[in-house]
């Protein structure tokens, strides 16, 4: 931040307005736009508007807005109308406490409610509060409040001690702007809510960061690297290795041999029991032509700067940034080990993983079903991930889980057509698949699993 303001002592309560605030005036309407929209004030009086005009950008304490106003020649009633205007500028009023914090609203609704603290209460630290680097210098966020909290090192010490239950008079006004924030809570709060208690940290900030509504990040096809690092391709290249042609199915013989949708989508179920012989690697590259091929590669378009292609399943943008591996200890017609399926040519490719590596996938795999099955193949899909965050801000993450559903239940529905056994999987280990496809983790690793036996065994209650 570079607001310009005095540094009393004791710390002192002070407001301003978001920098990014633009106040102006004309025909007696003064007009204050933000982030999140436009507020505006009709028939202000001009000793109001001249000292709103001079907020943003600046802090003061709320006495010394009235004094100016007075002093530019403004009446006590005017005065009172200037705090009441203040207490209206919800979403740009920024509340500092020099010199350890300032209050920055990040969302419409964002309210400032100075809590009624006895000095004996007392605050800690949210547990959903973090404290990050920025460029704009430290910075508390928590995906409970509608702020953030710009931080000095001089407020370290506090934030520090609030690790633990303090008592509101050791710091009155910083732990009130916390509380007030919502980034600290009194009493046992937070525990006692039975919502809250049920989120897990990271849960809700993601939340909180993939929908809009509780901040002011960049959210959405914002396109943020064109021109400066080409997407990711359309098809990830094969990675080297000896390569398996998979059967192409004809899709009229499919179609006439498949039973009919209804009773597809009505006898699909999560299968972790085989009937005896695994899948054959033409049931595989049926599976796989129907539920994950390239169909058609297009792009780019207007408004479209990139290749994308057509497939199967469903995926936001076209982007296709999803890759499949087969971990395979038993398929008739294809040798035990680790693949990468190539969706456009529609082959595996052998990755030369090491064999305790793909015996410790399938062991994750058969702990994720609580040991009932016994893995034939397991297919693992990667995500590609920059192939998302090159187009979309805040919520790329969050567009590839929905990805992953909209291919397991295509996986599901093609399986149970041609009487194979699936089961999509919660949870998978995304540092040993990165290990075992040979992957740089934060660039591609795993974001889903799925099982695929020969014909289901005895009907397995879902778990
Ligand atoms: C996203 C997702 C995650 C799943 N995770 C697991 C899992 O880790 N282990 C498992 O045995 N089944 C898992 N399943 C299967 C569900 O348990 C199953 O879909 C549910 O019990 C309903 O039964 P049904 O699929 O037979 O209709 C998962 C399914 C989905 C869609």
């Amino acid at each position: 931040m570079t607001v310009p303001a005095a540094r009393p002592d004791p710390p002192a309560p002070m407001v301003g307005l978001r920098e990014d605030a633009v106040v102006t005036s004309a025909d007696g309407t003064l007009t204050i736009t933000n982030p999140f929209g436009a507020s505006t004030l009709r028939g202000l009086p001009p000793a109001v508007e001249e000292v709103l005009r001079g907020l943003p950008g600046t802090l003061a304490a709320e006495d010394e807005l009235a004094e100016r106003l007075l002093a530019a020649g403004g009446t006590s009633q005017e005065a009172a109308l200037l705090y009441l205007t203040l207490s209206r500028l919800r979403p740009v009023l920024v509340h500092a406490v020099e010199p350890l914090l300032r209050v920055v609203p990040v969302a419409r609704d964002a309210e400032f409610r100075p809590p009624a603290l006895a000095p004996d209460d007392t605050v800690r630290l949210s547990r959903f509060a973090l404290v990050r680097a920025t460029e704009e210098g430290l910075v508390l966020e928590s995906p409970l409040s509608r702020h953030r909290v710009m931080l000095t090192e001089e407020a370290m010490p506090l934030l520090g001690a609030l690790a633990r239950p303090v008592m509101a008079k050791q710091a009155p006004e910083a732990i009130g702007h916390l509380v007030a924030a919502g980034m600290a809570v009194t009493g046992d709060a937070e525990e006692s809510d039975p919502a809250l208690r049920a989120w897990d940290f990271h849960d809700l900030l993601f939340h909180a960061r993939s929908r809009m509504g509780r901040h002011d990040q960049p959210f959405g096809a914002s396109f943020r690297f064109v021109g400066e690092v080409p997407p990711e391709p359309v098809v990830k290249r094969p990675p080297a290795g000896p390569a398996v042609e998979l059967f192409t199915p004809s899709l009229e013989e499919a179609a006439a041999a498949d039973p009919p949708f209804t009773t597809v989508l009505e006898s699909r179920r999560s299968v972790r029991e085989y009937a005896g012989a695994p899948p054959t690697v033409r049931q595989l590259g049926e599976l796989l032509y129907r539920a994950a091929r390239v169909r058609g590669v297009f792009g780019p378009a207007p408004g479209m700067p990139y290749e994308a292609s057509s497939r199967p399943y469903p995926a936001g943008g076209a982007a296709y940034e999803l890759e499949l591996y087969l971990t395979v200890a038993r398929c008739e017609g294809l040798d035990a080990g680790v693949y990468h399926y190539d969706p456009l040519g529609h082959r595996l490719a052998a990755l030369p993983a090491r064999n305790a590596d793909a015996r410790a996938m399938l062991g994750v795999a058969r702990l994720a079903t609580g040991g009932m099955a016994t893995p034939d193949v397991l297919i693992t899909v990667t995500s590609r991930f920059q192939r998302m965050s090159w187009k979309y801000s805040g919520l790329a993450y969050a567009a590839t889980l929905k990805n992953v559903g909209a291919l397991y239940q295509t996986l599901y529905l093609v399986a149970t057509a041609m009487g194979m056994a699936p089961c999509g999987l919660g949870s998978g280990d995304a540092d040993l698949a990165a290990r075992t496809f040979g992957l740089d983790w934060a660039r591609e690793s795993s974001v889903g699993d799925f099982l695929i036996g020969g014909a289901p065994g005895d009907a397995a209650p879902g778990s």
